[in-house]
């Protein structure tokens, strides 16, 4: 599916993959028009009169409310589909489902889906002028998700090309890591290391120019920023693991393992959280934690997007 129309616009936000620098740019600088000088989100009307419809397949808290909340900011009609009680739940299709949701004039989907692909199939379902934004597809991509971390690292650190950035935790499961590398790498991070149980590497990754390291300590030598991931515990197949136990004690980011990284260093994550197996209490609450902050940018970030793709609609 080609998320771009023929002058170069963004259509859908289906994958990072392929979006230049100039276009992440430009996204990063329209979120920042939605943050005024006392940090608050400004509430505007340009998605008056345009309908929004989440239709989420996965569980989800932030990324759900975050683009209901976007969208309210806009001055979008605003409904989320409650899947379990859904049609598709009775046996509908989900072309089915969406092409219903279409005819009561849905002008933007936000969708997240288990399969990888989903998104993608739903750009190809809807018709022209209506728009398709991924909230996460499986193993695949989260492209907000990357995004509003692109931000939030811009905000605080000001630029790319200086930083070392250490992502650690279950790579192999995870379409935010996915999303997150291609969009690092497209902003010209200096070091991008992954820092992971050989099991939970996808392989021939060090081929795409990431550094990976199997011992914490080593890959968060001077780095700039953590991004700290889930165990993908959902996704993942038995025996990847000894036990939660044994992988905090390698990889859980403990205070003495911070130390290890720059003064300044800023530790992330998108959350959900599971405290005292990939990150302990002290970490997440700390003076280095900028996860709140990413949640709150997320709403900024979330209406950039929605506005980009319905402009001129
Ligand atoms: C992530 C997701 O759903 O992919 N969470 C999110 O969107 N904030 C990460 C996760 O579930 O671990």
């Amino acid at each position: 599916m080609e998320q771009m129309d023929k002058n170069g616009r963004l259509k859908h936000l289906l994958t990072l993959d392929g979006l230049s620098q100039s276009c992440l740019n430009k996204l990063l600088l329209q979120a920042d028009q939605f943050i005024d000088e006392h940090q608050r989100l400004r509430h505007t009307d340009d998605l008056k009169d345009k309908t929004v419809v989440n239709v989420f397949f996965e569980a989800s808290t932030r990324t759900r409310t975050t683009f209901e909340i976007a969208a309210k900011r806009l001055s979008a009609d605003v409904i989320s589909v409650n899947v379990a009680t859904a049609a598709t739940a009775k046996g509908e299709s989900l072309r089915d489902t969406i092409l219903n949701l279409q005819a009561m004039q849905a002008d933007l989907f936000v969708c997240r889906h288990s399969d990888s692909g989903a998104a993608h199939f739903i750009a190809q379902q809807v018709k022209p002028g209506v728009a398709v934004i991924n909230a996460g597809d499986g193993c695949h991509a989260h492209p907000t998700q990357a995004l509003l971390d692109l931000y939030t690292i811009r905000r605080i650190k000001k630029e790319f090309s200086n930083l070392t950035i250490a992502i650690v935790g279950d790579i192999l499961h995870s379409r935010v890591a996915r999303s997150e590398i291609m969009a690092l790498k497209t902003m010209g991070v200096k070091q991008i290391r992954l820092i992971a149980p050989k099991t939970l590497l996808p392989p021939y990754i060090e081929q795409t120019g990431v550094r990976c390291y199997t011992k914490m300590e080593e890959g968060l030598q001077n780095a700039d920023v953590i991004i700290m991931l889930r165990l993908q515990k959902e996704r993942m197949e038995e025996g990847l693991l000894p036990s939660l136990r044994e992988y905090h004690r390698c990889y859980g980011l403990t205070l003495d393992r911070l130390s290890l990284a720059k003064k300044d260093v800023i530790v992330m994550h998108p959350g959900p959280m599971d405290r005292g197996v990939e990150i302990d209490s002290v970490v997440a609450d700390g003076p280095h934690s900028v996860i709140l902050q990413q949640v709150h940018f997320g709403i900024a970030v979330r209406m950039a997007v929605m506005v980009e793709l319905t402009a001129g609609k």
